[in-house]
């Protein structure tokens, strides 16, 4: 029920009644929870064994309070970064993506995950051929168990058989564009294959953000406004952000000379800073919305 050393420190140590339902307040959640111990009944224990009432109201949103933190930190947050145009930096931005705990996950069986940066990368294909690991549920649950938080998606260019797996259960999907060469409607025709599928979902929960790519001029983020006015008309409340990376040598010169962006510090501290501070507004916007310090 209540360790009995749990008791004990309580009893010595003078605490408060809100410093006692802090200290306690994990095991009260597993009692709720395993247990299944009402608000009642945890109450009366709390007043038999230490000798303290509280309120009920303030007990049980307590305890739900707990018990949302608890799901939702050991919940494996998924993002995909999606869009059936190629070469608009689908991969690139995979990797720019800047989340502790984070992992891609590359579902595009015809190439391998890209690496330019020190994130850790799996194929979805080896995982399949190497290690026997058919489902999104091992993914999630291997994932989970070795610490990780974040999966980061990168998807190809058509829906395969596993995108359409993991579809439902992505959180946020980021779309990265570029301008011209038809890549402004091919952006919107993913938006609505996608969200038309998801709309079979009656639980959905997924939210959007935009990304103009290797962009040259200011001038050129009216594009992104004016897709981003596009896309909120099928997504709506769903859209909930937009930001840009501009065109950058340094990822084509780390790409040619097969380094990662952090080795880029040994080489050239000055350009290693210089497209830090790019990609740290991208990832600012981003993380904001999902939630992630
Ligand atoms: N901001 C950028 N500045 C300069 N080059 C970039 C930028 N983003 C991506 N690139 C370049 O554009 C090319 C395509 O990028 P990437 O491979 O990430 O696109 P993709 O959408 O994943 O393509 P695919 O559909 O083939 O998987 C790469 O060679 C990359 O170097
Ligand atoms: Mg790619």
């Amino acid at each position: 029920m209540l360790k009995e050393e749990k008791i004990n420190f309580i009893k010595e140590n003078n605490l408060s009644k809100r410093e006692i339902l802090n200290y306690l307040i994990d095991d009260l959640v597993e009692l709720n929870l395993n247990k299944k111990l009402s608000i009642k009944t945890i109450l009366k224990l709390l007043e038999e064994k230490i000798g303290i009432t509280y309120n009920y109201d303030v007990l049980a949103r307590k305890i739900k309070e707990a018990k949302e933190e608890q799901i939702t930190d050991d919940k494996i947050r998924i993002i995909a970064i999606v869009n059936f145009k190629g070469g608009v930096g689908k991969s690139t931005i995979a990797n720019l993506i800047d989340i502790k705990d984070s992992i891609i996950l590359n579902i595009d069986n015809t190439q391998d995950a890209k690496k330019i940066n020190s994130i850790e990368t799996y194929n979805y294909i080896d995982l399949l051929n190497e290690y026997g690991i058919s489902s999104l549920e091992e993914i999630i649950l291997g994932a989970k168990e070795s610490g990780k938080k974040t999966i980061i998606i990168d998807t190809p260019g058509e829906i395969n058989d596993i995108f359409l797996d993991i579809l439902p259960e992505i959180d946020f999907f980021i779309v990265p564009f570029t301008i011209g060469d038809r890549s402004e409607e091919a952006t919107i025709s993913t938006i609505q294959t996608l969200n038309t599928i998801l709309d079979d979902n009656e639980n959905r929960k997924d939210k959007w953000c935009l990304v103009l790519n290797k962009y040259l001029l200011e001038d050129h983020l009216k594009e992104l406004d004016l897709v981003f006015e596009e896309s909120k008309k099928i997504l709506g409340d769903r859209l909930v952000c937009k930001s840009s990376l501009k065109q950058s040598l340094v990822i084509p010169t780390i790409e040619k000379k097969k380094k990662t962006i952090n080795e880029l510090i040994k080489d050239n501290a000055i350009a290693y800073g210089a497209f830090k501070a790019k990609v740290k507004n991208l990832n600012k916007e981003i993380k904001s919305h999902i939630g992630v310090k």
